[in-house]
């Protein structure tokens, strides 16, 4: 039986660079913001160009770095009941929302493939080298499939979506993705979320648990350095895309794990007094020695947590999925 019956643009980009520059200005901008005051802050949103989602490749092979095996081990372990229940009420538009290279969400694929499941998926990613290789990766391993990738940020993708996509919607959400944001702004993120979802939609959401703290924290500073070239890159990047003058060698990788806010926070330490002129900013910024740039937080969470966040934001938390050990969860909210 052929169920590919329309063939969709392969890539649909949001963040075009002909649309006036409009990325690498609020790049810019979000840079001088930044680094202009103290505590300076960069937005974990830009390690992922070229060469970061290379790097984001090989942190999840890293053998410190668990969560993507062990979100591995659940979708695969729990597919069946997973695919089951999404695809309860007929045709749907799979949104997969910061998608990468998608190895944990083909798992699913396969599985709605193999069982007949009629829908389409929707890869979003804000990398476009990654998406441009999913979607390749995608044409040749399941040409069958019914695909269309989209770069661009949440926001942007979301609104896309509603404009561009009539039908039922599930929403992935997967690999810890949401524990990037602050708490506030998890709300909020699941909030929109849920505005574009009618009652009894589902939204599976990946989520790192808490553990003991010294395995958190060798995954963000595994000992081949990996992750130290992954925080790093964004000061590459700032050099390669805004003309930039960071001596990157002058700052090294500091990540740090709080076990009573159940977050990992990593930082550029800058090892002397320095200052960094950026071309796209027209301004030269200052660092005093050991004076850090905060650049990522990766919260990880309790279930009474994810359960009240679901319960904050328009959801209840339908079922839980977990690996043997309790290290990751994916957890299936559905929208009331
Ligand atoms: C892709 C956001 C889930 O926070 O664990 C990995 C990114 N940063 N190592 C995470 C990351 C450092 C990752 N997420």
């Amino acid at each position: 039986m052929d169920l590919k019956t329309t063939t969709l643009d392969p890539l649909i980009n949001l963040t075009r660079k002909e649309n006036g520059n409009k990325d690498l200005e609020s790049f810019a901008h979000h840079v001088a913001a930044g680094l202009s005051q103290p505590p300076k802050k960069l937005s974990s949103r830009y390690f992922y160009d070229g060469p970061g989602s290379a790097l984001f490749q090989q942190i999840m092979e890293l053998p410190e770095y668990y969560p993507t095996r062990c979100e591995y081990e659940v979708l695969t372990d729990n597919k069946a009941a997973i695919t089951a229940h999404l695809a309860k009420k007929g045709f749907f538009h799979l949104i997969d929302l910061g998608a990468g290279d998608a190895l944990k969400t083909k798992i699913l694929l396969k599985e709605l493939q193999e069982r007949q499941i009629l829908f389409d998926y929707l890869p979003v990613d804000i990398s476009e080298d990654a998406m441009q290789q999913l979607s390749s990766s995608l044409e040749k391993e399941m040409p069958e499939l019914n695909h269309q990738a989209i770069v661009g940020d949440y926001d942007d993708s979301l609104g896309w979506l509603q404009h561009n996509k009539t039908g039922r919607k599930v929403i992935l959400f997967l690999g810890s993705n949401i524990g990037n944001f602050e708490h506030e702004e998890s709300l909020d993120f699941l909030s929109k979320v849920r505005s574009h979802l009618e009652p009894g939609d589902s939204l599976l959401l990946g989520i790192d648990l808490r553990k003991d703290p010294d395995k958190i924290l060798s995954a963000y500073n595994d000992s081949a350095g990996v992750t130290a070239a992954f925080n790093l890159n964004l000061l590459h990047r700032i050099n390669r895309e805004l003309g930039g003058d960071f001596d990157v060698n002058g700052f090294f990788h500091y990540p740090i794990y709080n076990p009573q806010e159940g977050v990992m926070r990593s930082y550029l330490v800058s090892k002397q007094e320095q200052n960094v002129f950026i071309q796209a900013t027209g301004k030269s910024f200052h660092f005093s020695a050991w004076e850090a740039i905060h650049t990522e937080s990766s919260y990880k969470y309790t279930l009474p947590q994810i359960q009240a966040m679901a319960e904050a934001s328009g959801f209840i938390m339908e079922i839980v999925f977990q690996d043997n050990q309790g290290c990751f969860a994916d957890v299936i909210f559905k929208a009331v």
